[in-house]
């Protein structure tokens, strides 16, 4: 299947505008490692496996038991309604038809009852950030639990917002047409005033511990993933105090630009955390073969934030479902082509360190 992500990004950029581009493309600070969260899973070489004797080869999994077609789903991204009229229906929509995950932003531009009557049987997350007015996060959590969402996904690496600086001199802020229907009215005007680093200044709680991640998980049976562990130590604490599944990610390169590309930090986080809880990675994964090295490294699925948006914005829902079928059926010919039947024959004996990236061990 031919898809063109660099094609996909530029004719978005020109159907959604300069103001909403820099939204969904920006990164933190000088944005050093936007480029290095891609160029990493490049470091990695794939050394196929051959005479591997395969004729059938699978991508289907399961993600804390709900079974999906693919180890690619959609990452939380806020305000989609920037990018496609139908906001966060449209992706929903998409990833439905191609039986993948999609996680749903706490910041969507479409409530979460409106993309759960849209796709009431998909496998679909939604993602918390704790409020500094725990009662409001309360509401939320139940909302999600009524309407079928699979996992809690705990955002844990926002305490403050990054510095975007392309954000904030595009003016970048919520339309007027736009809302934020998951959360308070008092942050739609947030968001239409100081824009989206506002409202994480404004009403997001800095001061979250592994505490709360047990809190999240008292106030429903959903299992709580925690989204955005850099450091083998703290996946540890996540799920200590009760995190069913960790998210190896910086925020895609949103948050601290001077952090380590997601890339070089798995495996490290995978055998630390040695199987007792499941490992997602997300940040910079492109193409079929990053997947392929990611679940080498030890991850159990990959999330796609940006490839999304550019798909949503030209395409609306089928552009969504061709961007996830155009994964599947690439990740299927570079499985065979790797001698991996399936997801559980991706293993660390099929990626390698290309020559030249050493990977520096992190601390004792
Ligand atoms: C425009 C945009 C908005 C995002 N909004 C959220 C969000 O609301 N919650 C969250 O946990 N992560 C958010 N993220 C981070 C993504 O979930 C994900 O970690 C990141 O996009 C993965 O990197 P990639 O875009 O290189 O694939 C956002 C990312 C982008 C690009």
């Amino acid at each position: 299947m031919d898809l063109s992500l660099e094609d996909l990004e530029h004719d978005a950029r020109h159907l959604i505008g300069e103001m909403a581009y820099a939204y969904y493309s920006g990164g933190a600070d000088d944005e050093r490692l936007l480029e290095e969260n891609v160029a990493a899973w490049g470091h990695w070489q794939l050394h196929p496996r051959v005479l591997a004797g395969i004729s059938d080869v699978t991508t289907t999994t399961t993600l804390l038991g709900t079974q999906v077609t693919s180890p690619v789903g959609i990452a939380p991204t806020a305000i989609q309604g920037l990018a496609h009229a139908d906001g966060e229906v449209a992706t929903a929509r998409g990833a439905a038809k191609a039986g993948a995950l999609m996680i749903l932003s706490s910041l969507a531009t479409c409530s979460l009852e409106e993309v759960a009557a849209a796709v009431p049987e998909a496998p679909r997350w939604m993602q918390i950030y704790i409020l500094r007015d725990r009662a409001r996060t309360v509401e939320l959590v139940g909302r999600a639990a009524a309407h079928g969402y699979g996992a809690l996904v705990l955002t844990v690496d926002a305490p403050v917002s990054g510095l975007r600086l392309r954000e904030w001199r595009a003016g970048v802020h919520l339309p007027d047409d736009l809302a934020l229907p998951n959360l308070a009215a008092a942050s739609t005007e947030s968001a239409r005033e100081g824009g989206f680093m506002a409202v994480v200044t404004r009403e997001f709680e800095p001061a979250l511990t592994p505490d709360d991640i047990g809190w999240l998980a008292s106030l429903s049976a959903l299992p709580v993933v925690a989204k955005g562990v850099q450091r083998a130590d703290d996946a540890v604490r996540c799920i200590d105090a009760g995190a069913a599944a960790i998210v190896v990610s910086n925020h895609g390169a949103r948050q601290l630009a001077d952090a380590p590309a997601t890339a070089d930090i798995l495996s490290e986080i995978v055998d630390t955390v040695a199987g007792r809880a499941e490992v997602y990675v997300d940040g910079g994964i492109r193409r079929a073969p990053d997947v392929v090295k990611a679940l080498a490294l030890g991850a159990r699925a990959v999330l796609v934030g940006r490839p999304s948006l550019w798909a949503l914005a030209t395409g609306g829902s089928d552009g969504v479902a061709t961007l996830l079928q155009w994964y599947r059926s690439e990740l299927l010919r570079t499985m065979a082509l790797c001698g991996a039947a399936s997801v559980d024959h991706i293993d660390r004996s099929l990626v390698r360190r290309a020559s030249g990236w050493a990977l520096e061990a992190g601390p004792a």
